[in-house]
């Protein structure tokens, strides 16, 4: 049975200055496992983009002014397993298989390139995405430090 060494919980309003700020207490909190500095950078990456889409499309019917948030939760085992849950209460996706598709995206043109989900499978050992039309979006990714 493994066992939690740590845990965070975090909320931040959906602003695009708190993808750092994410990235940066994640950083801060996988410390204690001494990750590579591979592992940490895979991490940061995935937590970037779990953060930016709740940043870009979980809240963008919510009108100028108004803030959504974005919840992010993070635990570390004994087994050095790392586990982060970023959730919002968004607008939510339809059809999550069709939306972790490579290359689609409902964001704009030239700007969004439909890869995030693809980066966040690749880069953590395993991905889950649940998702509510009008209740929002839970993402949960697990990595297993090298020992
Ligand atoms: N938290 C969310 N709330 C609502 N819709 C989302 C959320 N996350 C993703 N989506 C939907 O899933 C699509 C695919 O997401 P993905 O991150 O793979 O690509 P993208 O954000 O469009 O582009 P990129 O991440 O490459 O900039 C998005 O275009 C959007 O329609
Ligand atoms: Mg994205």
């Amino acid at each position: 049975m493994k066992r939690i060494i740590n845990e965070i919980k975090l909320r931040l309003p959906a602003k695009s200055v708190n993808e750092a700020v994410a990235r940066s207490v994640i950083s801060a909190f996988m410390a204690e496992l001494n990750p590579t500095i591979d592992e940490l950078g895979d991490v940061r990456c995935a937590v970037s983009e779990a953060v930016t889409n709740c940043i870009v499309h979980a809240y963008r019917d919510l009108p100028d002014g108004v803030d959504g948030y974005v919840y992010i939760s993070a635990r570390l085992y004994d087994n050095r397993e790392l586990s982060v849950e970023i959730s919002d209460n968004g607008c939510g996706i339809e059809d999550v298989t069709l939306a972790r598709t490579p290359a689609y995206t409902t964001g704009e043109l030239g700007e969004r390139c439909g890869m995030g989900f693809l980066v966040m499978e690749s880069f953590m050992d395993s991905l889950s995405v649940k998702s509510r039309l009008h209740k929002g979006t839970t993402v949960l990714m697990r990595k297993n430090l090298k020992p």
